[in-house]
């Protein structure tokens, strides 16, 4: 980056081809701004720099109290609120951050006029020189200590609400996270899910319940539990209970021992949760048999008891044991046989726990 006086500027565009009978004007006069030229309206800039980087801290503060103060109880509003409040926070706080920081180079920077030259992508050891002295000059432009008005201008009230604002903006993101740690953990909770015995299998979202006519050869149903409306906490179940519907041909279909009456007529019902990390497995290739896991593409056998083909995941997806009630619906024999989902340290302990 090189700086050119009002001079040298005007000799390049003469050298460039100008029609004959136009004048080039030239560069326009330099005009100051009012914060170079009036103390007031500079002092006047500090502030409104200073008030942003103000803003800036609230929104983290919002952030910090949204979080803390949030009545998280597990219904939707809860949640919803906390969100709103922890959100609002941090776009206060980083938009402070961002416009007061345009606004203070808007103002209060030094205003000279520079020209950015085309050069060699491969810089020569003057140039990385020079740019080091750029970033020396920007840091002496960034009008911190700058000579202005017969003495030295110290912003001191700009720096203090600055370094304040930046160092707490992180604060927003951090906190939740390391409240959360060592948190009430209840395990047991991702060992059941709403599925018991005559639960009918219900169309996800519509809640409709599902009659074995309904699924032809081929077909795949994203399943909820019939009643999972019913339930207070019903997101949070869903992410548990969310069933894959299937049905292929009988013959196909290779039957795991002691899930001999766990499927009807070639239907058969699978945790639509991934057991590598827990995304929704939802693409079914109907040619292979196989599910496969858009996130880090684990495959699932569903002919031969969903285990593993491909993958991250080290567990077969858990099977949901159904039949068919007297008026020809889908229903859960029972819950799942082991808990759904992502292995965690607990699990085996838990499965312990509960065949003890
Ligand atoms: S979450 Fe399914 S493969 Fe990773």
């Amino acid at each position: 980056m090189t700086h050119h006086d009002d001079t040298s500027l005007t000799t390049e565009v003469e050298d460039t081809d100008v029609p004959a009978g136009f004048t080039d004007p030239g560069v326009a006069d330099h005009e100051p701004r009012q914060a170079d030229v009036d103390p007031k309206a500079d002092r006047r800039a500090e502030w409104q720099v200073a008030a942003m980087f103000g803003i800036s801290i609230i929104g983290t503060v919002i952030a910090l109290v949204g979080y803390f103060t949030s009545d998280l109880d597990g219904s939707v509003a809860s949640v919803r609120s906390a969100n709103l409040w922890i959100g609002l926070g941090i776009a206060l706080a980083m938009a402070g951050i961002g416009f007061g920081a345009i606004h203070w180079a808007r103002t209060m920077m030094r205003d000279h006029e520079m020209v950015e030259e085309r050069h060699e992508l491969r810089s020569s050891d003057e140039t990385r020189a020079a740019a080091i002295q750029n970033l020396k000059d920007g840091a002496a432009d960034s009008g911190l200590g700058v000579e202005k008005f017969g003495g030295v201008r110290r912003r001191g009230l700009l720096k203090g609400s600055l370094i304040t604002a930046l160092a707490i903006a992180p604060l927003s993101l951090l906190v939740p996270q390391i409240a959360n740690m060592g948190g009430d953990w209840d395990i047991s909770k991702f060992a059941h899910t709403l599925w018991t015995r005559g639960t009918r299998l219900a169309r996800d979202p519509e809640g409709t319940p599902i009659k074995a006519s309904d699924v032809t050869i081929g077909s795949v149903f994203h399943v909820i539990p019939e009643n999972l409306y019913e339930s207070e906490h019903w997101i949070e179940e869903k992410a548990k209970a969310v069933v894959l519907l299937l049905r292929l041909k009988p013959e196909d279909l290779n039957i795991q021992p002691g899930r001999e009456d766990w499927s009807f007529d070639g239907i058969i019902a699978y945790s639509k949760i991934c057991t590598h990390v827990g995304c929704p497995v939802a693409l079914y290739e109907q040619q292979t048999h196989h599910l496969l896991c858009p996130c880090h593409q684990s495959t699932f056998d569903v002919a031969n008891g969903a285990r593993v083909v491909f993958g991250p995941a080290k567990r077969p997806l858990p099977q949901l044991p159904i039949a068919v009630d007297d008026e020809g619906y889908i229903v859960a024999q029972d819950d799942f046989a082991e808990p759904v989902g992502p292995s965690y340290w607990e699990r085996l302990t838990h499965i312990e726990n509960e065949e003890a």
